[in-house]
């Protein structure tokens, strides 16, 4: 979400979705006259007019979230449990949404209680949205309009903002895979600008700062031909996310993103049989690999590029398998610490390569016991604030684990709508597909608290190895089948 602009959303939007639940809740218990129904009608006529002022106001569920004008509504905690009940009215009736005209706000008290409880009466219904569409026109009422629910998530002619975006980074994703693919090809015959590769560094920018969550489920990218491609993007993806939290400026994020990029350029020059190697590597071998962080460098060097921004991405790279005491590789003389994009891409890279299946060992790592192994290690290898704050950005849970929960069901984590509480976060369940695999099931917000009376509040109890269920998580983010 952009911090430039306050939107409608972040002014009003809890408001309108509360003066909604209590509305429709009034209306329910009391006849038409009473006096608490005149309130709430006035109350919700009051913010109805508020965000119709400039134009039309659309409500409207997906992935789990409420979006008013395309922008995810923001979250707050004691505005939960309200926000889930009218999710679940929505879900109940098959309402993608809520579009309200300009006209809405001329609409009198009268009608918006006939819509109210034309709203609450559809529930009875075989087909709630065809059936209060027919209603609204009986009744002319015509500044609302329902918004079918999507089965697919695909509201393609009410795609917004945040919905383009999504967009937006999908295409940057695989843009930046085959700009890093362009860029090792034209490096080694001496002819690669970068031109590219800062604008798309611009772009990535953008989108971690308007949506981290989306971003760090686009990292969970794994299918690949060729992995040190997919590796790159995501550790840049990482790199700058993690970048963003510390409050990194935009043009240090821009230069972080392409080291991310860029970082594993030099392995263009290892061998593939070393790449790809089973078992484990000969010294000779090992040696080999090692010299890629150099070879990265000077490749790097070689790019067409002006001095300034060469001079900027060129020690990340270099020191990305250096420990804080200097320690790792390459066995450099001339430095005794390492650089602050340094730090982070360590980080980021080793994150990145413990979570991807490779050939030399079974499994992967789920995403957290790569954090937690990675904490184990600690101050050896990472700089230990950078690494909490890493940590804390990620969640015990990161986004795009896999998990179980303690009522047996499988999810998938999508979102931490609370970005300073990672505890709670909104997740996709897995369901059975009648083929043996796991589809897209519900949307549900993992809460702290119980929600109704006498149940038991819904956990992740452990994370879980993707394949072993199998399933490829990158299909739910990319929305595959
Ligand atoms: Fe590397
Ligand atoms: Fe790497």
């Amino acid at each position: 979400m952009s911090n430039e602009h306050t939107t409608h959303a972040e002014l009003y939007g809890i408001e309108f979705v509360k003066a909604l639940y209590h509305l429709i809740h009034t209306a329910r218990i009391h006849k038409d006259n009473n006096q608490l129904i005149r309130d709430s009608l006035s109350k919700f006529k009051g913010i109805l007019e508020e965000m119709t002022r400039e134009e039309d106001l659309k409500l409207q569920l997906w992935r789990g979230r409420f979006h008013i004008g395309g922008e995810k509504l923001p979250y707050k905690r004691d505005a939960f449990t309200v926000i889930n009940e009218v999710m679940k009215y929505f879900s109940r009736r098959g309402f993608g949404g809520l579009h309200f005209f300009v006209t809405s706000r001329k609409a009198s008290p009268a009608d918006l209680l006939t819509f109210i409880r034309l709203l609450d009466g559809a529930v009875k219904q075989d087909d709630p949205p065809e059936w209060l569409e027919q209603k609204l026109g009986g009744y002319a009422l015509p500044w609302v309009r329902i918004l079918r629910k999507q089965i697919d998530d695909q509201q393609d002619a009410e795609k917004d903002l945040s919905m383009r975006q999504y967009e937006r980074a999908k295409t940057a994703y695989f843009h930046a895979l085959d700009t890093v693919k362009e860029v090792a090809d034209k490096a080694s015959q001496g002819i690669a600008g970068i031109r590219k590769t800062r604008r798309l560094a611009q772009t990535i920018v953008d989108l971690v700062q308007e949506d981290t969550s989306l971003i760090l489920g686009l990292a969970t990218i794994k299918h690949y031909d060729d992995y040190t491609y997919t590796h790159s993007v995501n550790v840049s993806l990482l790199a700058t996310c993690l970048g963003r939290n510390i409050g990194l400026s935009k043009v240090s994020l821009e230069h972080l993103s392409v080291c991310g990029l860029f970082h594993d350029l030099g392995k263009v020059g290892v061998s593939k049989d070393v790449l790809l190697k089973k078992g484990e590597l000969s010294a000779e071998e090992w040696k080999n690999m090692q010299r890629h962080p150099l070879l990265g460098v000077r490749k790097i060097l070689r790019l067409n590029a002006d001095k300034v921004l060469r001079s900027k991405i060129i020690l990340g790279p270099f020191e990305h398998h250096l420990n804080p005491d200097m320690t790792g590789y390459p066995k450099t003389h001339f430095m005794k610490k390492l650089s602050l994009l340094g730090k982070i891409l360590r980080i980021a890279d080793v994150y990145e390569a413990l979570t991807a299946e490779r050939a030399y060992r079974p499994r992967a790592f789920t995403p957290d016991e790569a954090l937690r192994k990675m904490w184990s290690e600690g101050g050896k290898c990472f700089d230990p604030i950078l690494l909490k704050s890493f940590i804390h950005m990620m969640g015990i849970y990161p986004v795009g684990s896999v998990v179980e929960l303690n009522d047996g069901h499988m999810a998938l984590v999508m979102d931490y709508p609370d970005e300073s509480q990672k505890a709670v976060p909104l997740v996709m369940l897995l369901v059975d597909d009648g083929e043996g695999g796991l589809a897209r099931g519900e949307m549900v917000h993992l809460s702290d608290q119980v929600m109704e009376e006498g149940s038991t509040r819904l956990t992740i109890i452990r994370g879980v190895q993707p394949s072993r269920v199998g399933v490829q998580v990158a299909q739910f983010f990319l929305q595959e089948k």
